[in-house]
């Protein structure tokens, strides 16, 4: 096991979870410490019914620390992560800064682990909408491959951070007082509304939240030239992402079959029972591991195409379950 884990941007809506995740699960290791921003050092906080107190990150803040889970914005992974690694830690990173860098690992334990095990120096979790979606994917690929993906997000304020968050009580609050209210974490009001920007734009007018979707899931699938046609919505959702996809596989794959291999994946749940209305919802998916799909059917539009919905806990499965599952096969292979 792991002498010393460190959990950094342990405050953050990402670092939080981490948290809950390394006591529900009781992640093996004998020490723990937890680092924020100088904002947040001293604050005390309990962990495992003990007390403890954040620290701030420095560069120098990593002797003695074997394994780094990091939740902080990207700038502060660029800055800080490199320390860790020089320092002799594993790291594993949830900020979008290393994902995409060569020799990085970008892991979802269910469909590489072997990249973890492999991984010389940082190892990425993908973006949350991306997650939830390879998830699903791979039972279909290893069935029939994969010709075009085409995805429509429909995301929780959550996904935003903290401060997304409490713009959305906030500002909800301020909407029905008919009072104004300034948004921090969002470009428009969040509130009663609908926004199709995340992030910032990129080629073909798509925008960044959109490409990580098309470029990790290409690096993680193994797939460099699979089709990925996604646009990212934010919606005033709390927590949970829910996604429409739409496959195009190389032979047809019927509902039934899709429904079956969905059922066999580990960490997907199959809610999917139209006529009684039965399926996922966020209200419901909130604060479980899995990724849950339903309303499976087939593309009418399109002869070997399946259309499926898709909502997982954007903070659990698309962030804090899946770092942590990659620090446990970690554990379990050191
Ligand atoms: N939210 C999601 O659904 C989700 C999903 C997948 C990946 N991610 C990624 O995970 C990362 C964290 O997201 P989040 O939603 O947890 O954000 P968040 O709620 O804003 O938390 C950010 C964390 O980073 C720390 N931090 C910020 N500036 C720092 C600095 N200068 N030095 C040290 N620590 C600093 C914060 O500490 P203080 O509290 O002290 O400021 C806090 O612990 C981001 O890169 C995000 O893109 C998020």
């Amino acid at each position: 096991m792991f002498d010393t884990v460190a959990v950094v941007g342990a405050s953050g809506a990402v670092g939080q979870i981490i948290r809950q995740l390394l006591e529900e699960r009781n992640f093996p290791a004998r020490k723990f410490r937890f680092l924020a921003s100088a904002r947040s050092a001293g604050t005390p906080l309990t962990f495992k019914g003990e007390e403890h107190t954040f620290e701030e990150l420095t560069q120098d803040c990593f002797g003695g620390v074997d394994l780094v889970i990091a939740s902080t914005p990207d700038d502060i992974a660029a800055e800080y992560l490199p320390a860790a690694v020089d320092a002799g830690c594993k790291v594993i990173d949830e900020s979008g800064y290393w994902r995409m860098k060569e020799n990085v690992a970008l892991v979802i334990p269910e469909i590489n682990p072997q990249d973890a095990l492999n991984a010389k120096g940082i190892i990425a979790s993908p973006n949350c909408s991306t997650t939830q979606m390879v998830v699903a994917l791979k039972p279909l690929h290893d069935f029939s491959p994969l010709k075009r993906v085409i995805v429509s997000t429909y995301q929780a304020t959550s996904g935003a951070g903290v401060q997304g968050t409490a713009d959305l009580h906030q500002g909800s609050a301020s909407y029905l007082k008919n009072e104004p209210y300034e948004y921090k974490a969002f470009a428009h009001p969040i509130a009663f509304n609908a926004i199709p920007q995340i992030g910032s734009e990129k080629e073909h007018g798509y925008t960044s939240e959109e490409l990580k979707m098309v470029y990790e899931t290409r690096k993680i699938m193994g797939l460099p030239d699979l089709k990925v046609n996604p646009t990212c919505v934010r919606i005033p959702v709390a927590n949970c992402h829910s996604e429409t996809i739409t496959v195009e596989t190389e032979s047809p794959i019927s509902p039934e079959k899709a429904r079956e291999l969905f059922a066999a994946f580990p960490g997907i749940t199959v809610v999917d029972d139209l006529k009684n209305g039965q399926y996922p919802l966020p209200s419901t998916c909130d604060g479980s591991d899995d990724v849950f799909i339903g309303r499976i059917r087939k593309d009418i539009s399109c002869d070997n195409g399946l259309n499926f919905w898709c909502v997982s806990d954007n903070l659990r499965k698309g962030a804090a379950t899946n770092a942590v599952q990659i620090a446990e096969l970690l554990s379990e292979n050191l």
